[in-house]
């Protein structure tokens, strides 16, 4: 189905130079309108400048919505709250790919699809060897999520509805198992091959943990925090890596490259590398009595320090995805006995200080999904270094119903920014023994 035209239901007036000219002005759903610029170069020969893009609608979306003022996140209209509460990622996975939940039969079949594509091509564990020991896994996972291009030529025609459809049910399914294989070779185990008779989160957890000497139990509570963090970070909207994404995927590239793309962005500490940096800094601080010492560096603007884990771009109020976030977290670290583990302590004493705080309450420096789901993490065991690499699994969803999205509407173009030109204003070439001279 593809979207309906833009329709302008408003008219703002632009008076530049003694003339005025109008720009229509098109509401979505919900949330602000926008003002239609596309004719705005050749009536005025101006560009906007809006770096960050800030004020900028990029695209033209019906999967997420976001409401940061009111702590809103929708996926194809669906609260946060409630799918994280009576969903599973499965099914999540589905309504953002198809726009609607599954029936129990469309469900049942989406789940046996998946499990028939979680195998990765037998070659690509000789890709894997040609990594060092001990190369960051998001560095894998950018280097063989591209490279399966190189694997899968029949569902490279990204014009062909049913090659796009494979491409993304690939994606989902194997990231997973790509994942564990990251971390496998990381610390020289065999790689597990994936099970179709596990869930999609029990499927991680057993490639991630367990070995052929010994029989892996998973631990149902652990299976459930994984599968809702998946949901959690499912899809955000335009966010830098997904918009990436979109950049990438509009001059035609392949799917495979467009999500290695997109996992290169969410690497980033300012983006998915918080959950990590959340770490790095508990570590860091070390001590609960360091705790007033960090908070002052994070308030001391001639200081670079922040609070990782803390703010965000968009929600001004609270995270929607935090709040049910905290719930898991606490459930998993009553179970991990949080009383003996010191850094696990130091967190949640940080979150308590943080949150009573004047600067962080009148900047509304809520802690983020980040900031719990790296402690959640940390008390399964799971590694620091693997902790964006399981953003990237579950973003992988929401990246690829966007850029399926992308491809099938007709208002889609080569994305092409354009900018303002501080540099040097034209001058000759300058001869080398000149050069020296003209500088002096
Ligand atoms: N610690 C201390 N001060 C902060 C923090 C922080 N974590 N975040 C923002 N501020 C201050 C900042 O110094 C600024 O102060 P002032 O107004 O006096 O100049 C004010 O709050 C606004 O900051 P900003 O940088 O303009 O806010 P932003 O919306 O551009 O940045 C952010 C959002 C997430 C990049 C930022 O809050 C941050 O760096 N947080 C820490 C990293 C982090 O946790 N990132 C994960 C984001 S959530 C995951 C995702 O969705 O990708």
């Amino acid at each position: 189905m593809t979207m309906a035209a833009l329709k302008a239901q408003n008219v703002a007036q632009l008076s530049y130079q003694g003339k005025t000219i109008d720009l229509p002005v098109c509401f979505g759903t919900d949330g602000p309108g926008v003002l239609d610029l596309q004719g705005l170069y050749s009536a005025t020969g101006l560009f906007t400048f809006d770096p960050g893009y800030t004020s900028t609608a990029s695209c033209r979306s019906e999967i997420t919505y976001i409401d940061g003022a009111k702590g809103i996140l929708l996926y194809r209209g669906y609260p946060i709250q409630q799918l994280a509460e009576k969903s599973d990622f499965m099914e999540v996975a589905y309504l953002l790919l198809y726009g609607d939940l599954p029936t129990s039969v469309q469900k049942d079949e989406f789940i046996q699809t998946i499990n028939n594509h979680t195998l990765v091509h037998e070659q690509v564990s000789s890709f894997f060897r040609g990594f060092r020991r001990d190369a960051h896994p998001m560095a894998i996972m950018v280097g063989v999520v591209g490279a399966l291009s190189s694997f899968y030529h029949d569902s490279l025609d990204i014009q062909d509805p049913a090659q796009r459809h494979i491409a993304a049910l690939r994606l989902i399914a194997k990231m997973p198992t790509l994942a564990g294989m990251a971390y496998k070779y990381s610390i020289g185990q065999p790689f597990v091959y994936p099970q179709s008779h596990l869930s999609y989160s029990e499927n991680f957890l057993n490639m991630m943990f367990s070995t052929p000497t010994t029989p892996y139990v998973i631990n149902p509570l652990w299976a459930k925090a994984i599968d809702r963090i998946l949901i959690l970070h499912a899809d955000h909207e335009q966010n830098a890596s997904t918009s990436t994404i979109r950049l990438a995927g509009s001059s035609g590239a392949n799917p495979f490259a467009c999500i290695a793309a997109g996992i290169a962005a969410l690497w980033g500490p300012a983006h998915g590398g918080a959950n990590e940096a959340v770490l790095g800094m508990l570590e860091e601080i070390g001590h609960v009595d360091r705790i007033p010492e960090f908070i002052g560096r994070a308030k001391d603007k001639n200081d670079p320090f922040r609070l990782m884990g803390f703010g965000h771009r968009v929600y001004k109020s609270y995270d929607p995805r935090a709040s049910v976030l905290r719930e898991t977290c606490y459930e998993i670290l009553g179970e991990a006995g949080v009383k003996d583990n010191q850094m696990l302590q130091l967190a949640m004493e940080l979150e308590r200080i943080a949150m009573a705080d004047e600067y962080f309450i009148e900047k509304k420096l809520y802690p983020n999904v980040d900031f719990y789901s790296g402690i959640i993490f940390k008390a399964m065991g799971i590694p620091v270094t693997m902790f964006t690499v399981l953003f990237a699994i579950a973003r992988t969803v929401g990246w690829i119903s966007q850029w399926k999205e992308m491809i099938a509407d007709p208002m889609q173009k080569i994305g092409r920014p354009r900018q303002l030109y501080v540099g040097k204003a034209y001058r000759d070439f300058i001869p080398m023994e000149k050069r020296l001279e003209e500088s002096q």
